[in-house]
């Protein structure tokens, strides 16, 4: 039985529960939340009763539904993350990797990978994707560059990548799952922007299907459900053992995991795989295609097409930078981005992304073109990013809880970092606690920071 007909076959027991949680299935909420929220939520929020299953040991309903999702993702294991893809993050690397293993990153990770660097004690090694300084963006790793880092390191145990990278930028997990069977590592592909792929090919090739060990997918980000809902797979043929995964979940997860994240994950996962749903999502891409179509008639406007994921819109205006065109959208039309950089803009779009409000955007980028708006004066363009290769002095482990000091930027030069220094979005860390400063992260900083944390 699903888990949404078993809620429902409860209800209607109409048992008297003296159990968590104290809000009794609505009983009591606080009238602002009531409000806001209304109670059909509150009223499918149990624990683990009579007949419910157990998140972190699924025997009942949970394993049923999850069974059903690994046959429709073409998995060995799924499964239900209700803290996020980085939850999946660090569980896959908790699972994996064991103090002072070696696992090489592509740079353009998630900040939820240091987390999972400090719980593990492995040792990262950082591989540089291209930069592509037109847009902005961290794109592909060079697979040449990674089969050499593998030739010089042949500690390292698993290969971390990112795909799509924040922006849609795509890697080649086809032939980056071919280098890491050559070396015999784990690939784990964090995949949380692509939790449509499997349900429409032509947006990415879904890397469960394609040899990653493990792969993680926040179906908040695309696929319409509630934050923060995620999956974790792992592949058919992977010698990962389900129950490391369980184990490390367990590890680092509620013993209260939520049912109405549940029932969303549950109900997201059966309409992705439904006729309605592969029709919803055709209309989606079939109404940004039209999108960036007539982005790419109007004069000015550039939009990034390098074989990337079309769900996320990189755009530029031309003689604009990405935070002006961001500011004027704001400021004048009322829409947000998810994202500027001194380039170009990213808007994310998903299954709730309608053809209104596609259009919405489109004449306000066409009139801002036309009239060529400039409200802002381009100071953004003096911060210039550039890629910097990390110089790791100690692993994020390693300096866990060790005594740090603040000190000037201006001083830090060659000192220890203790901080995450990402931006958020999208997350993507400039330097992390265990790296050395140079004078390159000195000059980018320095516009918008006075100190730092170093190792005391
Ligand atoms: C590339 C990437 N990976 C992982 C995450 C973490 O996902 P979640 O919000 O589902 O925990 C994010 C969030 O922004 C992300 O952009």
């Amino acid at each position: 039985m699903s888990i949404i007909n078993y809620i429902e076959k409860y209800r209607k027991m109409n048992r008297t529960l003296f159990t968590t949680p104290s809000h009794s299935q609505g009983e009591f909420i606080s009238p602002d939340s009531i409000r806001l929220l209304g109670k059909k939520f509150f009223q499918c929020d149990y624990s683990e009763l009579e007949g419910f299953d157990n998140l972190s040991d699924p025997k009942g309903i949970i394993k049923e539904t999850l069974d059903n999702a690994a046959k429709i993702y073409e998995a060995k294991s799924t499964f239900f993350l209700t803290n996020g893809s980085t939850s999946g993050i660090i569980a896959a690397m908790l699972a994996i990797l064991n103090k002072g293993d070696k696992v090489l990153i592509a740079r353009n990770c998630h900040k939820s990978v240091y987390n999972a660097l400090v719980l593990t004690g492995a040792v990262p090694v950082w591989i540089m994707p291209e930069y592509n300084p037109e847009w902005g963006i961290f794109e592909s790793i060079n697979y040449n560059n990674l089969a050499q880092i593998l030739d010089n390191n042949k500690d390292i145990k698993a290969l971390f990548i990112t795909n799509p990278s924040y922006e849609g930028a795509m890697t080649d997990i086809n032939r980056i799952s071919y280098i890491c069977k050559r070396y015999k590592i784990k690939l784990i592909v964090d995949e949380a922007h692509g939790a449509l792929w499997n349900f429409h090919r032509a947006l990415g090739i879904p890397a469960i299907t394609i040899g990653a060990d493990i792969t993680v997918q926040s179906l908040h980000k695309t696929a319409g459900a509630l934050n923060p809902c995620a999956l974790l797979h792992i592949e058919k043929n992977s010698t990962v053992n389900p129950d490391d995964i369980q184990n490390a979940l367990n590890l680092i997860s509620t013993t209260s995991p939520s049912y109405p994240l549940l029932v969303n994950m549950e109900s997201s996962i059966y309409y992705l795989f439904s006729n309605k749903g592969k029709s919803k999502i055709i209309e989606l891409v079939k109404n940004i295609d039209r999108f960036i179509r007539s982005m790419k008639n109007t004069a000015n406007v550039q939009v990034y097409s390098q074989n990337n994921d079309i769900t996320k819109i990189l755009l530029k205006v031309v003689n604009m930078s990405g935070f002006e065109l961001s500011n004027i959208l704001f400021d004048k039309y009322g829409i947000e981005d998810e994202l500027a950089n001194e380039k170009s803009v990213l808007f994310l779009t998903g299954l709730g992304t309608t053809k209104n409000k596609l259009k919405k955007l489109e004449k306000a980028i066409i009139e801002i073109c036309k009239n060529n708006i400039r409200l802002f004066p381009d100071d953004d363009k003096n911060n210039s990013f550039v890629p910097i290769e990390p110089t790791v002095r100690y692993s994020p482990s390693q300096v866990w809880n060790k005594e740090s000091q603040q000190i000037k930027l201006k001083d830090s030069l060659s000192r220890v970092c203790m901080e995450v220094i990402a931006d958020y979005p999208p997350g993507i860390p400039l330097l992390m606690p265990g790296e050395v400063i140079k004078q390159e992260h000195i000059d980018y900083l320095s516009s918008s920071r006075e100190n730092i944390k170093v190792l005391a």
